[in-house]
């Protein structure tokens, strides 16, 4: 039987995942909420995100039910699973809320941009009948799962550095533009480089402390436009940093990479290549080697992950409410290393 969802906020990531769901025959996307009164009417045209106003067309939003708020949608029993892609500043009273009527929730990353919010749902979640799984998408994007297998097996000796890039024009598209509210977002920080964040903690696990420096003032008030943070370990030959940032030229776009020098290979991520991951062994070989992955995105792995893990009643391990509120705590080490200037130790 197929699991039946409850979309909350049908901005760029709510149209991004009722897309997936579409295409996914484990779910049935049976309901909604979104504040707006065109799309709450059905009409979910406009705004930001990939699927633009062909969405609305290849589709007909006014089949679903059209629940007026959002205690009105975790109240419906027609639905199993609530997804929750509202601005990042509502996610953790709905998170809890929808928990607490019974349901399964997939929450849009980050869980929250306060450690000690984040850590009071993750308990909450421990408790509750239904699952939550935070939707940490790099975890499951496959040139990015591909690179955390070939660390853990090691498959071409030992890492000796590992950097991620994620770099962006400033976003425009939010609802009443949110997203460059710093009190709101936690701005670059916690909204675009958390993404980088929790994959180095998936792939290296805990570091011991975090030094970063930062700017802002170009695109968010009061936040970080730009980060670059070393993650420093135990292993002081393990050289591991992320650089993210927002505030590029409009014409910029979107860049997504990654780097990772292994003691017998060299390997090289970069969205926007037709060969998205390149290996570089040092064999002779005159030409990369470029790496055959499945051809999917992180957004409908997650999705597909979190379905089966419901259709097997098993808790999702991959990612947990808890390594959803560490994500949390070590992007807040890493905003305060930006204020402090100094290297901040994680305990987490
Ligand atoms: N995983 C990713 O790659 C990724 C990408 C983009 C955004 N996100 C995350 O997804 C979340 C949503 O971002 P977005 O870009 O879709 O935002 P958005 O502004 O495009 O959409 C938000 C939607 O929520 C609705 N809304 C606001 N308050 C509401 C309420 N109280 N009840 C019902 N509806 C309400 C708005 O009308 C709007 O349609 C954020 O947490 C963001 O960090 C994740």
């Amino acid at each position: 039987m197929s699991t039946r969802i409850g979309l909350l906020g049908i901005g760029f990531m709510g149209k991004t995942h009722a897309d997936i769901y579409l295409k996914n025959s484990k779910a049935k996307l049976v309901a909604y909420c979104d504040s707006d009164p065109k799309k709450a009417a059905g009409d979910w045209s406009g705004g930001g995100g990939n699927l633009g106003d062909a969405f609305g067309k290849a589709f007909d939003p006014k089949t679903l039910t059209s629940h007026r708020t959002a205690a009105e949608l975790f109240a419906d029993p027609h639905v199993d699973l609530v997804d929750i892609c509202l601005p990042t500043y509502l996610h953790g009273k709905h998170v809890i809320a929808a928990l607490a009527a019974g349901k399964h929730v997939l929450c849009e990353k980050p869980l929250s941009t306060d450690p000690k919010e984040a850590q009071a749902v993750a308990a909450a979640a421990k408790k509750a009948k239904g699952n939550l799984m935070v939707a940490q998408c790099m975890r499951f994007w496959p040139e990015w799962e591909w690179l955390k297998q070939a660390v853990q097996r090691k498959a071409y000796g030992k890492v000796h550095s590992a950097v991620f890039r994620r770099f962006a024009s400033t976003p425009t598209w939010t609802w009443n533009n949110w997203i460059l509210n710093a009190k709101l977002s936690g701005s670059a920080l916690f909204d675009l480089h958390i993404h980088d964040t929790d994959f180095v903690r998936y792939v290296f696990g805990e570091p011991r402390a975090v030094f970063s420096v930062g700017n802002g003032g170009k695109a968010t008030k009061g936040g970080i436009d730009h980060i670059v943070t070393s993650y420093l370990y135990k292993n002081k030959n393990l050289l591991v940093s992320a650089e993210g940032g927002w505030n590029a030229d409009p014409t910029y776009g979107f860049t997504m990479r990654y780097t990772v020098v292994f003691e017998k290979a060299t390997v090289d991520f970069d969205l926007g290549r037709e060969g998205k991951v390149l290996l570089l062994h040092k064999t002779g070989a005159k030409e990369p080697e470029v790496v055959a992955c499945r051809a999917s995105t992180g957004w409908a792995d997650e999705v597909d992950y979190f379905l089966e893990c419901l259709a097997r009643k098993q808790k999702p391990k991959v990612t947990t409410p808890e390594d959803a509120a560490r994500s949390v705590a070590l992007v807040q080490a890493e905003l305060k290393s930006v204020r402090t200037r100094k290297v901040v130790p994680f305990k987490p």
